[in-house]
């Protein structure tokens, strides 16, 4: 079963990695923990240790939540149990296997945004549209030059989520995150990348990127009041 998801069959999400679609499930923190409750034994010593390691529960359950979400969706195509997840130099979560479909997460905003593909990397973030931030002060410092003049044509703090979360997208395909001075990197004029937008509510927007095609990108999304009932 997929956690959050039951009505979802994992043979569809199987085929559909196989037939090469991106997919992705945007859920809440809300999401009922007795969905993830019984695979939590499946999580590595690892990530037992780093779950205590957390000062604040909310962030705690987001990886755990996420933990188990990749796990349940990589253990049910591969089919293999218990599986490996690692890290790349920059802290990039990948499954070793030579078959396993690539993802990528992010949490923001009381949601998570977890991204598979089997035939390409992916990259993923999200944004809360309520957060405050100096937009003006953080591009100047974040943005390359063309990125620069792409926000002072928006001009509004809109204008410089649209743009960050893309650009923290797509650097989070490649995998290099935010340790690479990214002031120096114009990712959005790159040719050769996708992105497709997410929406979880009114102010939580993400972003997904990837290199290569246009996809066909099925997005799975659960909201607070699919569990009130
Ligand atoms: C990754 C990074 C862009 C995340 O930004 P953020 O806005 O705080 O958080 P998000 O919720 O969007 O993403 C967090 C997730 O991205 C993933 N992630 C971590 N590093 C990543 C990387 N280099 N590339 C892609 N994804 C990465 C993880 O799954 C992480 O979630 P988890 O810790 O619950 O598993 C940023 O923290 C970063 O670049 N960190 C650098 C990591 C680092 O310095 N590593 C040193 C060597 S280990």
């Amino acid at each position: 079963m997929i956690p959050g998801f039951p009505e979802l069959e994992l043979d569809e999400i199987r085929a559909s990695l196989s037939a090469g679609d991106l997919l992705s499930f945007v859920f809440p923190l809300e999401t009922p923990q007795k969905y993830f409750r019984p695979y939590a034994t499946r999580l590595s010593e690892d990530e037992k240790q780093r779950i205590h390691r957390f000062k604040h529960s909310k962030d705690a359950q987001a990886y755990s939540m996420g933990r188990i979400f990749i796990r349940s969706i990589l253990e049910g195509f591969l089919g293999e149990r218990p599986l490996k997840i690692a890290l790349t130099e920059h802290g990039k979560p990948y499954c070793p296997l030579p078959h396993s479909p690539r993802f990528n997460l992010s949490h923001g905003g009381g949601w998570l945004l977890v991204s598979f593909s089997q035939s390409t990397w992916v990259g993923v973030d999200l944004e809360d549209l309520r957060r405050e931030v100096r937009a003006k002060a953080l591009a100047n410092r974040y943005f390359s030059p063309a990125e620069q003049a792409m926000f002072t044509r928006g001009g509004d703090a809109g204008s410089f989520m649209n743009i960050w979360t893309r650009k923290e997208a797509r650097l989070k395909a490649s995998g290099e995150g935010l340790t690479v001075p990214i002031s120096e990197r114009c990712t959005l004029t790159e040719s050769g990348w996708q992105y497709e937008a997410v929406k979880a509510d009114r102010y939580v927007q993400g972003v997904v990127a990837y290199p290569g095609d246009k996809r066909i990108h099925r997005v799975f999304r659960r909201s607070v009041s699919d569990f009130s009932s």
